[in-house]
């Protein structure tokens, strides 16, 4: 049988972009290859997200696109996966009856036999069940050559039911892998020359949280930081309401977790952060920040942040700036609120018009702008440790990577150096990147 060719359209989350991974993995075990043009494909797989209107929306404009393709060449097959599928399932199929296929979360691991059900002349197949084992946790997706990091999913779901969020809904329960297998992943990634490894959760706070005796968090990042091999260890997300003591002593006591932390705050109203249901307050969050500024004076801090939440008024927005001031974040992904079917604030009342959520996204972004200018210029002059991932983007003379603190940097050095961490002192500052300069010796 000659090779068939894969085409698979990510959108959303690390999350889902790293099942887009194992998924290629999966299916070139069946004689696929990637390919990154959708007109040569046989199968085209669109992994989809719904957290906000928005990505839904852009889902179904990439799928209008692909019915072309499918009048062109009858042959083709496309399958939607992913978040939209899972809440959308039979509807997508009504809205775009040139799909093959919609499977859901929980079925990655079943799509290649999904597939072979999908008979030339037969109608189209639709699986979205929950398991209560997902079983493509397991699937190891081998790192492309010279690749440098990897993400490895330690847990599935999300328990937290936060009032505006339909994660839990489409992703289920949280589920943790055990630990062994994914030091076991890790190990094996280790030895194909990888050196980076983000643990990817929804909550990864609670991992280990269903498996009594099993390793919790800062267990589990201890493990992993013996695993040689392994210079650099991340993780997202990570929940306010459960950073323990423990995670923050990590930071001091393991060389190879980097010093960056993404702790979504969300609001910095305490009326708001109730409505939310996120288990935790401003003065409870601020806590948690100071007492990683103490241990660990140089972490970086990222966070999530919603404007226009149902019932939030000048007064609760003036408090989320004022958060935003205290504690002035490294970077911050800000998203106005996007009412989501089956969600609790869905039915909420006093929703904030489109152009007062506008209005406070723009000033809240005009202010971050300048907290993340300031917080990179602080780098400035200091020596940071970067790990090499490729060649930039504006320069072929120049390599790109990341400070431990996940800030990009740019610099003058040659291909060869991809792959390794070399030193750089950093000249100037910008927005979206640092530019540093190579110190001597290399490594
Ligand atoms: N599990 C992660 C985040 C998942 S979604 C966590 O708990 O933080 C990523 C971000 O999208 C969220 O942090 C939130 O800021 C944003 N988001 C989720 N639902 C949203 C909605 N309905 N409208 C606007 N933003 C939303
Ligand atoms: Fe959504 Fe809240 Fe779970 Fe994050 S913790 S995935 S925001 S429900
Ligand atoms: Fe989107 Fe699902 Fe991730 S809704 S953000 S792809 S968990």
């Amino acid at each position: 049988m000659g090779k068939r060719r894969l085409y698979i359209r990510t959108f959303g989350c690390q999350m889902n972009v790293h099942d887009s991974e194992q998924l290629a993995a999966i299916l070139a075990r069946e004689g696929y290859e990637g390919t990154d043009r959708p007109e040569e494909a046989d199968l085209i797989v669109v992994n989809t997200c719904s957290i906000r209107e928005k990505a839904a929306q852009k889902v179904y404009s990439e799928l209008g696109r692909f019915r072309r393709l499918k009048s062109r060449s009858p042959g083709l097959r496309i399958a939607v996966g992913g978040c939209l599928a899972q809440q959308r399932g039979r509807e997508l199929l009504a809205v775009a009856p040139h799909v093959d296929l919609v499977f859901g979360t929980h079925q990655l691991a079943s799509v290649p036999k999904l597939l072979s059900h999908c008979e030339p002349d037969g109608g189209p197949v639709l699986e979205t069940a929950f398991c209560d084992r997902i079983e493509s946790l397991a699937i190891l997706a081998p790192p492309l050559p010279g690749a440098v990091s990897a993400y490895v999913t330690i847990m599935q779901g999300c328990d937290n039911f936060c009032a505006y969020c339909v994660v839990p809904h489409l992703r289920g329960r949280e589920q943790s892998r055990p630990g062994q297998e994914i030091l076991a992943e890790i190990r094996s990634l280790a030895e194909s020359g990888i050196r980076e490894v983000t643990l990817l959760g929804q909550n990864v706070n609670s991992y280990g949280a269903g498996t009594p005796g099993g390793l919790d968090f800062p267990g589990l990042i201890r493990e992993i930081g013996q695993v040689e091999g392994i210079e650099r260890i991340r993780f997202t997300t990570s929940h306010p309401k459960d950073l323990s003591a423990d995670l923050i002593r990590c930071f001091r006591e393991v060389d190879s977790l980097c010093e960056h932390i993404h702790l979504p705050v969300q609001a910095g109203s305490n009326r708001v952060l109730a409505r939310m249901n996120r288990g935790y307050t401003r003065e409870a969050y601020l806590d948690s920040v100071q007492r990683l500024r103490n241990d660990c004076p140089d972490i970086s801090i990222t966070s999530d942040m919603i404007v226009g939440f149902p019932g939030e008024t000048e007064a609760d927005f003036r408090e989320t700036l004022d958060l935003m001031e205290k504690i002035r974040f490294d970077n911050l992904f800000s998203f106005k609120y996007s009412p989501r079917e089956g969600t609790a604030a869905l039915t909420m009342k006093e929703p904030v018009a489109e152009e007062v959520r506008s209005e406070r996204l723009k000033i809240l972004q005009a202010l971050q702008d300048s907290h993340t200018q300031e917080r990179n210029r602080l780098s400035i002059g200091r020596v940071e440790e970067i790990l090499v991932e490729g060649v930039s983007r504006t320069s072929s003379r120049h390599l790109t990577g990341r400070t431990r603190g996940n800030k990009i940097v740019n610099f003058a050095g040659e291909e060869r150096l991809i792959g390794r961490t070399v030193r750089c002192r950093i000249a100037q500052a910008f927005l979206h990147s640092l530019r540093g300069e190579l110190q001597l010796p290399e490594a």
